[in-house]
């Protein structure tokens, strides 16, 4: 496969590449693949069952009407959302390049709070945009400064602000109160919060929806 898009380079992260371990002489399971996060106990037994139950022999509903109620009614406890405000994926990378997609242009600039996942550049200069990255600093074990973040996000104006929330891959995490400041900054700012929580264990994710506001939320297999 080629390794760019539309001239951008692809971000390379996660599973094994099987013709390059071919070419190593290497079976997949003589490998530990530190790249991914997977569940090392598998699938949870009702995982299982539902997959198992599936009816894999038919399109399933291209509107998920059934998952967005169940996901709206996990959510109660956040408020009421509107069925509207749910949008699935096939996995959180999707989402990732349609909200670059849909919200991204030539001529528009995007902030990535970083280091963090690499698809949040390439989606964005992928759909045209330009981007710029603050970087967190290994000396200070990558914790975030809020308040250089949110100068940074007032000077640059950007239209939208990229945030992995616990970020992958330092593993540093910002609790409620830095992600609202961001949140207000962005609004302030007229820029779209995009917060991707792939890596959210709580039962209560840290960001609350909002309007101009997407949480990205983790899939099944992590
Ligand atoms: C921070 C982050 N967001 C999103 C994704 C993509 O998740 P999915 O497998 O649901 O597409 C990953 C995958 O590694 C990730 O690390």
């Amino acid at each position: 496969m080629s390794n760019s898009t539309h001239g951008v380079e692809r971000a390379v992260h996660g599973a094994l590449d099987y013709g390059e371990l071919e070419r190593l002489n290497l079976r997949p399971w003589e490998v530990l693949d530190f790249s991914v996060n997977a569940n090392p106990y598998g699938p949870s037994p009702r995982v299982r069952e539902a997959v198992a139950n599936a009816a894999i022999d038919r399109y399933p509903d291209r509107e998920c009407l059934e998952l967005r109620r169940a996901i709206i009614d996990y959510e109660v406890a956040a408020g009421s959302l509107p069925l509207g405000s749910i949008v699935c994926g096939n996995g959180a990378a999707e989402l990732i390049w349609a909200i670059a997609r849909a919200y991204l242009k030539p001529g528009l600039k995007t902030a990535i709070i970083g280091p963090t996942f690499g698809e949040y550049r390439v989606a964005s200069l992928t759909a045209g945009a330009t981007v710029v990255e603050f970087q967190a600093q290994a000396t200070e074990g990558f914790q975030l400064d809020i308040a250089a973040v949110t100068a940074c996000i007032r000077r640059e104006q950007p239209s939208l602000v990229w945030l992995c929330n616990p970020n992958n891959p330092t593993g540093t995490w910002l609790g409620r109160q830095d992600v609202l400041e961001l949140a207000e900054t962005c609004q302030r700012t007229g820029a779209m919060f995009v917060v991707d929580e792939a890596y959210c264990c709580a039962d209560e994710p840290l960001m609350p929806t909002s309007r101009r506001a997407t949480t990205l939320s983790s899939s099944a297999a992590k």
